[in-house]
């Protein structure tokens, strides 16, 4: 289940309100045209299962979207700690960007952390994990991180794979957010 944390006031140290609620998280992003489905996961699918295991569990959901949004193709990424490359890999998306088609995503492991910087809003951290489908439509811009365990498995959609090369904005607005993610358990510990 996503978490949503919306900065009405800028970035660190500013006012900001969280979104816990599957129905409020999906209404605030349909109100900026973001898709958000929670998908069961329920799907019997070992933790190390091939990449063609993973699309051929999920090849009900794939296909609906595909036939929704146009896409063509779908493969798996995968990437942990030891990910050789990692962190050139993450520099590429950690930077505010937005890309010519669609940012479809749905995690089978791990967690990962949207910003999102509408024209005409605050700038928001979704952050995702097991069973989320998000979709951030083309031209949005927006960057990403990986939580602290740096794991994430995730299906991508792609209307045209040579489409999502990023553009970077340059606009300096995503060094003023921290990639700071709620974690497995959200509610903090109690004080000692
Ligand atoms: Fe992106």
């Amino acid at each position: 289940m996503a978490t949503l944390k919306v900065h009405d006031d800028g970035g660190l140290g500013a006012e900001s309100r969280t979104l816990t609620d599957a129905g409020e998280v999906r209404s605030f992003l349909a109100a900026q045209g973001i898709d958000y489905e929670r998908w069961p996961t329920a799907h019997a699918l070992a933790a190390d299962a091939p990449a063609d295991a993973v699309l051929g569990a999920y090849a009900g959901e794939i296909e609906r979207l595909k036939q929704k949004g146009g896409y063509v193709t779908a493969d798996v990424i995968d990437v942990s700690a030891s990910t050789p490359g990692l962190d050139g890999m993450l520099a590429r998306f950690s930077r505010e960007h937005w890309h010519d088609e669609d940012e479809v995503r749905f995690i089978v492991e791990g967690r990962g952390l949207f910003h999102i910087h509408p024209p005409a809003g605050p700038v928001f951290a979704l952050e995702v994990e097991r069973g989320d489908l998000i979709r951030v439509p083309r031209g949005t811009w927006h960057w990403f991180d990986l939580c602290g365990e740096r794991r994430i498995r995730a299906i991508r959609l792609f209307q045209d794979a040579s489409g999502w090369t990023p553009h970077y904005t340059d606009s300096g607005v995503d060094a003023g957010y921290q990639p700071v993610c709620f974690g497995p358990a959200r509610v903090p510990p109690a004080e000692p």
